[in-house]
């Protein structure tokens, strides 16, 4: 058997003795490797960013930045990981550094080593764009001058050095079990029998949602059997009629491969999270959550998706529509996992909005999904109005639909529909929003899609 460890900055580290749900952050700091900074210890402000090298759809390796405070130890076996300590070689800095001292983009520098570490896997991958830094919160000195930083590495080639040489050298073994409880199954097969033998053992897979649990020392004692290993829960699939979105395809992988094919599923993942958390996060554990704003189900909802379910009783399709039964309830049973979901391609007119406090990284007070068409009348031929956080579960707004199906779209049609939708959803208030508040966004967002896609 394979004792766990992983490469950290080209060496490697035995992983035995260590606790599978420690957050690599808290590891690295308890081994005074200070370099990494500990902000939120949420995923929300990105000074504990490190690089690891992930291999892309193609079997490319190429380095991801990730929150190090998301990511439980388990996860890192197997795995190459960069930290800010080994960018400069002795005293020549790393490029993105000399960036940075070059633009005056550092104050305090608390921040810093995270947005060192998101430009430094962005400048590797050549892949520097606005949205690098987005996951990485700066109190003092700005964002202009780390803009200019970006910029002025944007000019700069990324030439062959000596990280490229760990994209290429051989990936360590991957452990079969990590402290007796986080299991990493590489075969879909492998992972139902193991939950077969540990029913109470709970699915993970980028740990973003989970992430935050253990961080906040919760869940620490649960078994884990992690589905980030499983190549077949990797694969995107476009048909002629369709696409297939492996549950286990990290976002920034969906978005960057059909954010232009499904264009509503682009335009919610362009505000879904900072790319630290797209490059960890999966289709299966948003699903999986069960959240009511969770954004990725009203996208299902719209567009007719499907969810493919696999357990030990064998394989099963289950509509969208028919997926939540409940406040936090599925369709799923505990010993089934989400290995896929299908999307067909929608020939009709789709949009995407999503209301939160922050325009960007921020969970959504409303999301809300609509498809449409119209005949050449202007009668409604098909309709799809989907909404996350107006309800226990991510709905479609049934009556409207039913109401607007051939009927004229028209002014009285419209304020008619606007009427119907105000009363269709009894949404609470919390401390993201009032009540009111969603129930004029239910309307508004409706009426914005009319005016935008078919005045
Ligand atoms: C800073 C931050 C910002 C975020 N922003 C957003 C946002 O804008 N919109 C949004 O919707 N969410 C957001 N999230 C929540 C989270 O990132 C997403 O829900 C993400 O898709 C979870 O995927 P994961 O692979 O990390 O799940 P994990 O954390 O690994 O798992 C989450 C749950 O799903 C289960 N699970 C995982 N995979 C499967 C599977 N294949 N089958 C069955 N069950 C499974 C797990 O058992 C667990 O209960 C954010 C989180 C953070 C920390
Ligand atoms: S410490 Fe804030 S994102 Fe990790
Ligand atoms: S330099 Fe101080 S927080 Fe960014």
């Amino acid at each position: 058997m394979t004792n766990p460890a992983f490469r950290l900055n080209g060496t490697t580290v035995d992983l035995t003795a260590s606790d599978p749900t420690e957050s690599l952050l808290r590891w690295l700091n308890r081994r005074a490797s200070h370099g990494t900074k500990e902000g939120c210890a949420d995923g929300d402000c990105g000074a504990c960013t490190i690089a690891l090298i992930e291999s892309g759809a193609g079997g490319q390796r190429r380095f991801r930045a990730v929150n190090s405070c998301l990511l439980p130890v388990g996860s890192v076996s197997g795995r190459d990981i960069v930290t800010v300590e080994h960018l400069a070689d002795a005293d020549d800095l790393h490029p993105v550094q000399q960036a940075m001292v070059e633009c005056s983009g550092s104050q305090c520098g608390y921040c810093t080593p995270g947005f060192v570490m998101s430009l430094f896997a962005g400048f590797s991958n050549g892949e520097l764009d606005d949205h690098t830094t987005e996951g990485n919160l700066c109190r003092c000195t700005g964002y202009a001058p780390i803009r200019r930083a970006t910029d002025q590495l944007r000019s700069c080639k990324s030439g062959s050095d000596r990280f490229s040489s760990m994209l290429t050298a051989p990936a360590l073994d991957i452990a079969e079990v990590i402290g007796g409880r986080y299991f990493q199954p590489l075969t879909l097969a492998a992972a139902i029998d193991l939950k077969r033998r540990h029913s109470h053992a709970h699915w993970i897979a980028g740990a973003t949602d989970l992430g935050v649990e253990l961080s906040r020392g919760r869940r620490r004692d649960e078994t884990f059997i992690a589905l980030d290993r499983i190549d077949e829960l990797k694969h995107i699939k476009i048909d002629s009629d369709g696409v297939t979105i492996g549950a286990g395809v990290a976002l920034s992988a969906v978005e960057s491969e059909l954010g232009t094919t499904i264009p509503a599923l682009g335009e919610m993942l362009r505000w879904f999270a900072a790319r630290q958390v797209k490059n960890r996060a999966t289709f299966g554990g948003n699903l999986g959550t069960a959240s009511p704003i969770g954004d990725l189900l009203p996208i299902l909802l719209a567009l007719d998706g499907e969810i493919h379910l696999h357990g030990s009783r064998g394989a099963r399709v289950v509509a969208a529509q028919d997926f939540f039964i409940d406040y936090r309830k599925t369709a799923r049973s505990d010993d089934e996992l989400i290995v896929a979901v299908r999307l067909p391609l929608s020939p009709h007119r789709s949009a995407t909005y999503k209301v939160a406090k922050r325009q960007s990284d921020d969970i959504s007070i409303v999301a809300a999904v609509f498809a449409m068409s119209l005949d050449e009348d202007r009668r409604v031929q098909h309709v799809r109005l989907a909404y996350g956080g107006v309800a226990a579960i991510p709905k479609r707004a049934s009556a409207t639909e039913g109401w607007l199906l051939g009927r004229t779209l028209d002014a009285p049609t419209i304020e008619q529909a606007a009427r119907l939708l105000a009363g269709e959803f009894t949404p609470m208030s919390d401390h993201r929003a009032s009540a009111d508040y969603r129930r004029a966004l239910v309307v508004n967002l409706f009426a914005r899609f009319v005016a935008e896609h078919f005045a």
